[in-house]
């Protein structure tokens, strides 16, 4: 039956990851479909003595939900040592990790990549795309010039050790001349590799039929991205951006499952904007209200632990995320880390050499000069982290849903008033389509 996707709507760190996991237990797989150790999602589970923080990186945040397949699409770039040391810390803290399935499709992450990355960034200088660091160029990269490592390439040593050949003949090259670095042993990013197999080798199965069979016993998937809209190679602020495909349509390539079987697509936004790593971000505040916004809502990265660059809320963004991903239904997060603010400026379209513009423009070298035109919100005063229902929200918070929801052009379905599980209004169900 239905096929989820869940999608970030503006340049990652939405909380997707608390998104997903307060679907909760009617879901019965969740497949992480793009991107790899680039991606972080924190969640928090339970509340006082309690609470339970995790921070996720390439695992699907279904791992956390007991009964749920966690599934690694064919989309994803794996990065072993880190899959398995994730795997390891969970399982220290009681979470069963025994359902992880992995697409033998999916490529992996090959130390000369995480290097090239590296050293790429810092050859760029100041032109630098400011990334993770973590290989995830590079690799996506080698999957589309066709000399990337898959999964399935680790279960033959032969194959393998072709196949680092065929790539590193090149790599070693660029390496050496260009970068100044030293030459990679072939045999050793080999046995680097191969040494993850016997126990990568029980987890790899067909995800794609493995999913398909579950929409055919009406089982429910949801897809979910890494990254998000803006970030998303094709749709995003090329070339700040990542390497793989973080919208709807990403989903189908990366997982297996085709658009047919999509039900609905839901799109996590925050209720102002942050942004990590260089590029255009035309609300970015660089005063003492950016300040505020990255104290009160912890905007620090769960990946790199770099300071999250905020701004007000950009309905442009916000509407050509509608469009890009066909969304049915927004979460808005974060709408507490507002309370105290007197008033609230939304971005509602751009001016750009003095001509207006309500959508985002095409052109990167425009949208390097859009200037915000801003509407402005009256901000509150009272705590709303207890707020549970909508009307449990002070009229001005109200207000301000209400307008963003007007702006963004679909329905705004539950809204963060917390990082806990609970600490979420549900104005819909997500799941009843
Ligand atoms: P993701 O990459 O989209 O999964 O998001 P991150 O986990 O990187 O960043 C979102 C952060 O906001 C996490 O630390 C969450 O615990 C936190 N968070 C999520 N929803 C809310 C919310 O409604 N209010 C507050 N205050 N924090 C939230
Ligand atoms: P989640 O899933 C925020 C950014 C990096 C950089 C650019 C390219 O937690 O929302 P990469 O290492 O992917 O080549 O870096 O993309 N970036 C993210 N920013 N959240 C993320 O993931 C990100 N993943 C990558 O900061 O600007
Ligand atoms: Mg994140």
């Amino acid at each position: 039956m239905p096929a989820i996707v869940l999608v970030g709507a503006q340049w990652g760190d939405e909380g997707k990851g608390k998104a997903t996991d307060l679907l909760g237990s009617r879901v019965d797989a969740v497949v992480k479909f793009n991107g790899g150790n680039n991606a972080g999602h924190t969640i928090v589970i339970g509340s006082g003595e309690a609470k339970q923080k995790y921070a996720l990186h390439l695992l699907p945040s279904g791992i956390l939900t007991p009964g749920c397949v966690p599934v690694i699409g064919n989309g994803v770039v794996i990065d072993l040592g880190v899959l398995f040391e994730e795997i390891d810390g969970l399982e220290a803290r009681g979470v069963d990790t025994s359902k992880l399935v992995v697409s033998g499709s999916a490529h992996v992450i090959a130390p000369y990549n995480r290097t090239l990355d590296q050293v790429t960034e810092r050859f760029l200088g100041k032109s630098k795309i400011g990334t993770t660091g973590r290989g995830i160029g590079p690799t996506y990269a080698d999957k589309m010039s066709r000399i990337g490592i898959r999964v399935q390439d680790l279960f033959d040593r032969d194959v393998l050790h072709a196949k680092v050949t065929g790539a590193l003949t090149l790599k070693n090259q660029t390496l050496v001349k260009i970068y100044n670095r030293k030459a990679f042993d072939i045999d050793a990013v080999v046995d680097e590799l191969a040494s993850y197999a016997e126990r990568l080798k029980p987890m790899v199965t067909d995800t794609s039929l493995l999913l398909q069979q579950m929409l055919d016993e009406d089982r429910t998937v949801v897809l979910e991205a890494g990254q998000a809209t803006l970030l998303d190679v094709d749709h995003g602020t090329y070339p700040f951006v990542t390497s793989s495909n973080a919208t709807a349509g990403g989903a189908c390539t990366g997982s297996g499952i085709p658009p047919t079987r999509i039900s609905s697509v839901i799109a996590v936004i925050k209720a102002y904007t942050t942004r990590v790593g260089e590029g255009p971000f035309p609300t970015e505040l660089l005063d003492i209200k950016g300040e505020i916004l990255r104290n009160n809502g912890a905007e620090f990265g769960t990946t790199t632990g770099r300071p999250r660059r905020c701004g007000w809320f950009d309905a442009v963004v916000g509407r050509y995320a509608t469009r890009i991903n066909g969304v049915t239904d927004f979460v808005l997060t974060k709408l507490d880390v507002l309370t105290g603010m007197d008033e609230i400026p939304v971005c509602v379209a751009y001016e750009i050499d003095g001509v207006r513009y309500d959508e985002l423009p095409t052109g990167q070298a425009l949208f390097d000069r859009a200037i915000p035109i801003y509407e402005t919100f009256p901000g509150w005063t009272e705590d709303i982290s207890q707020a549970r229902t909508f009307d449990d929200l002070p009229r001005n918070a109200r207000d301000y849903v209400t307008a963003l929801e007007q702006m963004i052009k679909a329905p705004i379905s539950a809204i963060g008033v917390g990082p806990g599980r609970d600490e979420t209004i549900a104005v819909r169900d997500l799941l009843d389509r």
